[in-house]
């Protein structure tokens, strides 16, 4: 049961709007509207107001926009409008809904959006771009129908099912980014990680609906997640996924640990003027600590010269359900190629393109394994 505002604009969809509240209500969950003043042409505030608890279509100094983000679980834009979609992929909060929507999306509450239009505005570049970046802010676009030359709303069930999420119930624990190994007080041995991949990974999983809890190294990127746990040490982060794993259903370890630490940390700063040999010794390896043990699904990531090779020669070793393997080569590039393997080694998929893309493929590659309302994973 989740608190959803369904943000309402002006197209002749919008009829359809109370209809949909009263679905979302039978399923057990609360519903707030708020809409555009053009939508009001399109549906009357007293129909919207008998389908759900409250109907607001303005904003006063109680900045009702701001209780709404803070209230939601999720918000429903439906249907959206060319108009509303192009404001929210560019930041313009100038209706109640689009204030809504943004303040939510800011607040990490699930955004989701429908189109409703011509199709042939549906088609037009700028809806095209609009959508793309919502997707890429982590909002979930339910594609509309394409019938009699119009770009029709979703049918009911399948909004009721993009505000539920197809991982809704399901917790996913992500690690990402480096680690840090001390060398002395102020320096430590480390990788260009920046964590990009797991911020893309965590985006993904919550807009289908997980809880995703983010065991992770310094990041250079933003990265939202339902529960955050920053360590500096492989392991400290191994710690921290160890007191974990009985309590999610997934695990996708998206981390680049650092392989080695120094055998002795010096106390101090060592001086700059002077040599020094240092010992590496290997850290633990998370996966093959933890995985053995973990009955959810288990994702590994390897990067390896031949990765198909790399990714058999791992599964060899530990148990895993997925593993995502790319050669170093393409570690840091803005556009990547990635194989991933299930657990009989066989290739169930080849990504090239950003990290976004391996996070979306990804994600529906979980949807498969775990379902929704609580999971369970597959993993024996
Ligand atoms: C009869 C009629 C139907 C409309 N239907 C749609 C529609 O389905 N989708 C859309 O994007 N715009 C539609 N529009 C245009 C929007 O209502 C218009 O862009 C408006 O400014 C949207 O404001 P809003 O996004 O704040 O609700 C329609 C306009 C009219 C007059």
């Amino acid at each position: 049961m989740a608190n959803v505002v369904v943000g309402v604009t002006g197209s002749v969809a919008a009829y359809r709007v109370p209809d949909l509240c009263l679905e979302l209500s039978r399923r057990g969950h609360e519903v707030r509207v708020v809409a555009s003043e053009e939508a009001l042409r399109f549906v009357g505030r007293d129909a919207l107001g008998f389908a759900a608890e409250e109907v607001i279509t303005e904003l006063t100094e109680r900045a009702e926009h701001v209780e709404l983000a803070e209230w939601a679980d999720a918000v429903l834009v439906a249907p959206a409008t060319l108009n509303t979609l192009a404001k929210l992929a560019y930041g313009i909060a100038d209706t109640p809904v689009t204030l809504t929507a943004l303040a939510s999306l800011g607040a990490g509450k699930r955004l989701v959006v429908a189109p409703a239009m011509s199709e042939h505005m549906y088609r037009s570049p700028p809806a095209r771009r609009a959508l793309r970046r919502l997707e890429e802010m982590g909002a979930v676009v339910v594609p509309p129908r394409l019938e009699e030359g119009k770009a029709k709303l979703a049918e009911l069930e399948e909004l009721v099912r993009a505000v539920e999420g197809e991982l809704s119930g399901v917790r996913i624990l992500v690690t990402g980014g480096p680690t840090l190994e001390p060398l002395d007080d102020v320096r430590v041995i480390t990788n260009p990680s920046s964590g990009e991949t797991a911020a893309r990974i965590c985006e993904q999983l919550r807009a289908a609906g997980a809880e995703v809890i983010l065991v992770h190294g310094p990041m250079r990127e933003e990265a939202r997640a339902d529960e955050r746990v920053e360590v500096r040490t492989t392991e400290e982060m191994l710690e921290e996924v160890r007191k974990r794993v009985g309590d999610v259903d997934a695990i996708v370890m998206a981390a680049a640990p650092s392989d080695f630490r120094p055998r002795e940390r010096a106390r101090g700063k060592l001086d700059s003027r002077s040599r020094h040999t240092v010992e590496l010794v290997p850290t633990p390896k998370i996966i093959e600590e933890v995985f053995p043990e973990f009955d959810g699904v288990k994702v590994a990531f390897k990067v390896d010269p031949e990765p198909v090779k790399g990714a058999r020669r791992l599964l060899e070793r530990v148990p895993c359900d997925l593993v995502v393997a790319n050669p170093p080569e393409t570690l840091g590039a803005e556009e990547s190629e990635w194989w991933i393997l299930d657990r009989d080694g066989e290739v169930v998929e080849r990504v090239r393109g950003p990290k976004t893309e391996l996070a979306r493929v990804l994600r529906d590659l979980l949807i498969e394994r775990l379902g929704g309302d609580g999971g369970g994973g597959d993993s024996s």
